[in-house]
């Protein structure tokens, strides 16, 4: 099994050794090899907002950067991460930016079955909310998401946070191991099917071979299916996967 991390911090600290640390607990673990992408290592560009990858295709992009690189790692990888440091309450800038790279995917989410999490390293206050915000936009890209962790930085470090940071990448390293190795995809939540059958059929309606979501979600076939990939569903949520359609072609 192969994990790839994504450091978006400058330095070679705190986000970058928690993952480190979190890595070799993994592959003690396992046979897993890991590689860590320190983000600030690659060209990034600044999103210029044409939507080009949204409407017509990504391969439209005019950026020349590493995003193809990027996503290749990803690609080929059983499991991600990414690690940001807290600044000014959000993921750094650069981390930012790639995420923006890879908004299209939150259109047309492609890395199912991919086990996520993430690792932010904060002075204070505030990490949290990026820990959800992680959580949020792993699920949106198709990821199975396991739930994030805030490491306290603040120098100089007592014993005691040492202790609880470490406490923390411990018990993620059991949790991130058991769902790297889950062949079973998640069922999703109802939630998840909202959100699916809602813009799937709300796309079917408005769209048509012009949008790349529209050619994206034809050719997966989910203008017919109950979910992204075959699921096992309750009545109650077969029952509540209609009412959405039913709802998205009413609001359509
Ligand atoms: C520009 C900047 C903004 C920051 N903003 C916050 C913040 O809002 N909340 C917080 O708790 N820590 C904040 N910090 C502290 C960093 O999150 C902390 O030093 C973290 O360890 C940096 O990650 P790194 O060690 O991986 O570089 C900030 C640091 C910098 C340089």
């Amino acid at each position: 099994m192969k994990v790839t991390a994504f450091v978006g911090s400058a330095r070679k600290k705190h986000s970058y050794q928690s993952v480190e640390n979190l890595l070799q607990k993994l592959s003690a673990m396992g046979d897993i090899h890991y590689e860590i992408v320190h983000l600030s290592d690659y060209p990034i560009g600044i999103c210029t907002g044409c939507k080009q990858c949204l409407d017509k295709g990504e391969e439209r992009c005019r950026l020349k950067d590493s995003r193809d690189e990027l996503l290749e790692k990803i690609e080929q990888s059983d499991g991600v991460i990414f690690a940001s440091p807290n600044y000014a309450f959000h993921v750094s800038g650069r981390m930012k930016l790639f995420i923006d790279r890879l908004a299209y995917i939150f259109h047309r989410p492609c890395f199912f079955g991919k086990t996520f999490t993430s690792i932010v390293a904060q002075g204070i206050f505030g990490g949290n909310k990026i820990v959800s915000y992680f959580n949020f936009i792993g699920k949106a890209l198709g990821f199975k998401v396991v739930k994030g962790i805030c490491i306290n930085s603040l120098e100089p470090m007592t014993e005691k946070v040492i202790k609880k940071n470490e406490e923390k990448i411990v018990r993620l390293s059991k949790r991130y191991y058991a769902q790297l190795m889950k062949k079973q995809l998640p069922r999703p939540s109802l939630f998840d099917m909202f959100v699916f059958r809602m813009s799937r059929t709300s796309m079917k309606i408005k769209l048509n071979d012009d949008f790349k979501d529209f050619r994206y979600y034809r050719e997966k076939g989910w203008f017919q299916t109950d979910y992204y990939y075959p699921v096992s569903l309750s009545p109650m949520k077969k029952l509540a996967g209609n009412l959405f359609d039913y709802l998205a072609t009413k609001v359509s």
